[in-house]
């Protein structure tokens, strides 16, 4: 398929690297390619970034049939620029579209449409430490129709907006609220997929979190409130005893890059992860026990972040002293050089843009 490209007639200021927060800057242009009964997914197009016109009707504003990935492009110390993982990216996507009765889409073409829309913003990429281009793509069910049946229409578009970090704090401690009240997701459910509802049915308890001075929830699972499962915006890690641990994915745990990266550079260094379930019990033992050494979380958007204390019930867990843990760092050392370039990427992980 040939992709239409309709430049902006103005370009946007760029912003100010040193200021640069998550989400809220978008750069000169997106992509879009639409889907209907007739044609599949047909019309891919770069136009200028703006509003996407729907009618008052349109399915996915009444059933949240949307879903979305989360990617970043990086620009190396000479100047290039590049995407960690992107293909894990369009195959999720693809699964995702699977599971909310979305239309599969050409996981090639879409990452050639990416990198097409990536060298026309190129300029957009910031190069200060810890910033990068983080990269949206959406699908959305465009049937103006109040029944409740999977769409037969669809927009899928791609986003780029210049991010520093994703937490205030930075690659500093985050706190983080364990809530027994509510679930995130059952098994059985749609708690692998990346869909708008998931966050939607995440935000009360954010609430909570954010009143109670933490910066996000970690979700047990759905049926005993009892085995850890993840925080939202990334996977968890834990480290007992010297034993690197992360739940097992349940189905209803994301399935994350990073945490996939994770993993497999840990194996790499020949102290493999341990996939299993951990209750929240356990974690509290092990803190009481003086073995509970760190706890990270791993995320595109947030990369790797310590975790620097844990409340559950009454108890607070205050892990690493306020400080960053030995292994927190090393995994995000090893995985941002790769992202950067500043180190050579020997797992191919890296895709060039040109
Ligand atoms: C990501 O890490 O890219 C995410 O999708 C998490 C969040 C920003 C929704």
């Amino acid at each position: 398929m040939e992709i239409s490209i309709q430049k902006a007639g103005s370009l946007k200021d760029l912003p100010d690297e040193s200021e640069l927060a998550f989400g809220t800057l978008f750069t000169d242009h997106m992509f879009n390619m639409d889907y209907d009964l007739d044609n599949g997914w047909h019309n891919p197009r770069i136009e200028p970034y703006g509003p996407i016109t729907i009618d008052p009707s349109t399915m996915v504003l009444h059933y949240g049939q949307s879903i979305f990935e989360g990617l970043k492009a990086f620009k190396t110390p000479e100047g290039e620029i590049q995407l960690f993982r992107p293909e894990q990216n369009f195959t999720r996507f693809n699964q995702s579209a699977h599971r909310m009765c979305i239309p599969a889409f050409d996981e090639e073409f879409a990452l050639r449409a990416l990198k097409e829309l990536l060298k026309i913003e190129k300029r957009w990429v910031p190069s200060a430490p810890g910033t990068s281009l983080y990269i949206r793509p959406t699908i959305i069910a465009m049937d103006p129709f109040l029944g409740v049946r999977a769409s037969y229409t669809y927009r899928f578009f791609i986003i780029l907006s210049p991010v520093g970090a994703y937490y205030k704090e930075g690659f500093n401690p985050v706190k983080i609220w364990v809530t027994e009240k509510y679930v995130r997701a059952v098994p059985g459910g749609v708690g692998e997929v990346k869909t708008a509802g998931n966050y939607a049915a995440s935000l009360y308890a954010g609430e909570e979190a954010h009143h109670k001075g933490y910066t996000q929830v970690l979700w047990l699972d759905g049926v005993e409130r009892k085995y850890v499962e993840e925080v939202g915006s990334m996977n968890i890690f834990f480290v007992i005893d010297d034993e690197i641990i992360t739940p097992a994915l349940s189905g209803s745990i994301l399935s994350g890059i990073t945490r996939d990266s994770v993993i497999e550079m840990a194996e790499k260094w020949g102290h493999p992860v341990t996939q299993r379930r951990i209750s929240i019990d356990e974690v509290v033992e092990a803190h009481k026990a003086g073995k509970l050494q760190e706890c990270f979380g791993s995320g595109t958007a947030a990369v790797i972040s310590p975790v620097g204390q844990i409340k559950y019930k009454d108890k607070t867990l205050a892990i690493g002293d306020g400080k960053v843990g030995s292994w927190a760092r090393k995994f995000f050392d090893a995985i941002t050089d790769i992202q950067y370039g500043r180190t050579q990427d020997t797992e191919g992980w890296v895709h060039k843009v040109d």
